[in-house]
């Protein structure tokens, strides 16, 4: 490539405000790096973590597989990626495995939605057969009953049926929302516990499990037990050598509650400030004692909103720029894999939230899925939603091995409305640029205004757009990547890509994003 923006050329940005020949402020893009450069990213950077309760309605039975969420995936693996699936979740930590049960998973309910337990049967497993090839999952292991039988037998089955697509194992999810009786908020007698379920299980497998566990899953909420990977690591959760990777959850909002759900607005959760605020706070200490011990770290369960999304917030084109600029943010701190959360309400979650299980019981759909996987009354009609374009955006921007670093707000821009990413190839070269204007544009405000970037001297570059009528569009027919759509599954329109010419500029409206790729 033959951009001029190399990386030793990182320095101070040039000048700015130009005035535009079509009267469009001119603003430039900093060269400045807000950042060190990142990792090189693998295909399994864009992952998952679906609720195992509803494995059912969104992945179908081995032999009628769910024709909507595998033609996603399809679209994700075309483009190079390599998801792993974590079947994980408050309800692993009631899954019990029943060799009988022909179904890939039968949930035991109160008929008002509640679960009491999730029984899967071999089918759970043999399903893994219909994922893209080079699809690899998280064995997710039942730590809640505190029964070493119920979590062998999980273990021992998944490693039976399907022992070579098991990247990790997992045991339990979320130990900070345990009842407080388990390990009485001591570190050390979670650790032990987690030790003598894993080591167990280890001797089951025939030892393969080693050095495949994930450690923590630990929320960022306040809670008296501290076990975030920055607490485990110190207390010696691998003193047996058989931890993998430390995996974190990672949620900012929440409608657990009504307080929280006040919060959790369009605006809120498109303030890239606060976002880069919680990843630094919450997050990245975490990152960085594992990365200090030589580890690699995931968010091993995400997503914008927690208690399972807001209906106008999450199911609307703002969860593409979120997610899109979240998956960046912990991209630039050097995540190796981050898996977005898909599910449905879950009622014994919590009794103040604003979201609820279906009619008798049946899903309430998260909000903040990729898509509604079966017609409900909760949800209407089996569809995408306006997020999904935002993983193909990540998904290219990252492929190849892409080494990411944010760059700093450009002069007279808000670092709350704006945020930008260079991708840096083998040789230190910027290939591309990730920009998103992340200002909220709403439907009945006119016409949204345009920023103008320039992004530097080059030779020529080519752009796709993640673009919406505005921000709080719900419409996935009318959501867009590279001018194709995704309502149904399949992609609708014919690809776009605007060119470039030499040092042109680039434009955004407001509540829109751009992948330029320099020649
Ligand atoms: C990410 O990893 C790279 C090495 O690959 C390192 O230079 C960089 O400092 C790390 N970034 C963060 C935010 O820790
Ligand atoms: C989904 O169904 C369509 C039409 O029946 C078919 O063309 C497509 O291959 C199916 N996709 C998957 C992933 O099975
Ligand atoms: C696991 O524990 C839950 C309560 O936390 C209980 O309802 C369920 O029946 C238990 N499952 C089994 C298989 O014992
Ligand atoms: C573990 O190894 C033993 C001895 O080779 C074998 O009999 C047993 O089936 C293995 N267990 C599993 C779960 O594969
Ligand atoms: C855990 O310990 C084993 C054995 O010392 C080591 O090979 C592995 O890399 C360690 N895992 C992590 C995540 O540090
Ligand atoms: C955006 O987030 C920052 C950091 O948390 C906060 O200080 C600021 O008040 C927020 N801005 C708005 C408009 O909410
Ligand atoms: C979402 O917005 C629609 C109208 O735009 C409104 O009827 C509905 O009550 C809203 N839903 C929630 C949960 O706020
Ligand atoms: C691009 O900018 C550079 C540096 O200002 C200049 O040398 C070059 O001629 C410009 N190219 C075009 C096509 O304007």
């Amino acid at each position: 490539m033959t951009a001029t923006l190399l990386a030793a050329g990182f320095m101070l940005a040039g000048a700015v405000g130009v005035l535009a020949m079509d009267a469009l402020p001119l603003y430039a893009l900093s060269k400045t790096l807000a950042s060190p450069i990142s990792q090189a990213h693998v295909p399994q950077f864009v992952s998952y973590s679906f609720e195992p309760a509803f494995w059912t309605e969104f992945f179908g039975e081995p032999d009628s597989p769910r024709n909507l969420t595998f033609t996603l995936l399809n679209h994700l693996h075309e483009r190079g990626a390599r998801p792993i699936i974590r079947a994980g979740g408050i309800t692993m930590d009631s899954m019990i495995f029943d060799p009988d049960v022909k179904l890939s998973a039968v949930r035991t309910e109160n008929g008002k939605g509640g679960i009491y337990r999730t029984t899967i049967g071999p089918s759970f497993y043999k399903q893994w057969e219909n994922f893209p090839e080079g699809t690899t999952f998280v064995s997710t292991v039942n730590f809640g009953n505190n029964s070493v039988e119920i979590a062998r037998g999980l273990a021992l089955a998944s490693y039976t049926l399907q022992k070579d697509k098991i990247a990790y194992y997992e045991l339990g999810n979320e130990p900070t929302n345990y009842p407080t009786s388990r390990w009485q908020k001591s570190t050390e007698a979670y650790v032990a516990q987690w030790k003598s379920f894993t080591g167990q299980i280890d001797k089951a497998v025939n030892g393969s499990s080693r050095g495949k566990w994930w450690a923590s899953s630990a929320t960022t909420d306040v809670t008296g037990l501290k076990v975030r990977p920055s607490d485990l690591i110190p207390a010696g959760v691998n003193s047996t050598g058989l931890v993998g990777q430390y995996s974190i959850h990672s949620y900012a909002f929440a409608t657990c509650d009504p307080a929280r759900e006040k919060r959790a607005t369009i605006a809120n959760i498109l303030n890239h400030t606060d976002l880069l605020r919680y990843a630094d706070e919450e997050i990245y200490p975490s990152a960085k004692a594992a990365m200090d011990s030589g580890a690699t770290w995931v968010v091993g369960e995400f997503n914008s909103i927690a208690c399972s999304g807001k209906p106008n917030v999450s199911d609307t084109f703002a969860q593409a720029l979120w997610t899109a600029d979240v998956e960046l943010i912990y991209a630039v701190r050097n995540a190796t894999s981050v898996h977005l959360h898909q599910g449905a309400t879950l009622l014994f979650q919590s009794n103040q939230q604003l979201n609820t299980p279906g009619d008798d019981g049946t899903p309430g759909f998260s909000s903040y899925s990729l898509l509604y996987p079966i017609s409900s009354s909760k949800r209407g009609a089996a569809r995408v939603l306006p997020v999904f374009v935002s993983q193909l955006l990540v998904v290219e921007t990252l492929r190849d091995g892409g080494r990411i670093a944010a760059l700093k707000t450009p002069s007279r821009l808000s670092e709350r409305e704006f945020s930008s990413y260079a991708v840096f190839g083998k040789e230190g070269k910027v290939m591309k640029l990730a920009i998103l204007n992340m200002k909220p544009f709403y439907a009945g405000q006119g016409t949204a205004s345009t920023v103008r970037l320039d992004i530097g001297d080059h030779s020529g570059a080519t752009v796709k757009r993640m673009t919406a009528p505005s921000v709080d569009e719900k419409d996935s027919a009318k959501v867009t990547w590279a001018g194709q759509s995704f309502r149904d599954g399949k992609a609708v329109g014919d690809v776009t890509v605007e060119t470039l010419g030499p040092n042109e500029s680039v434009s955004l409206k407001d509540s829109e994003a751009v992948l330029v790729t320099f020649k």
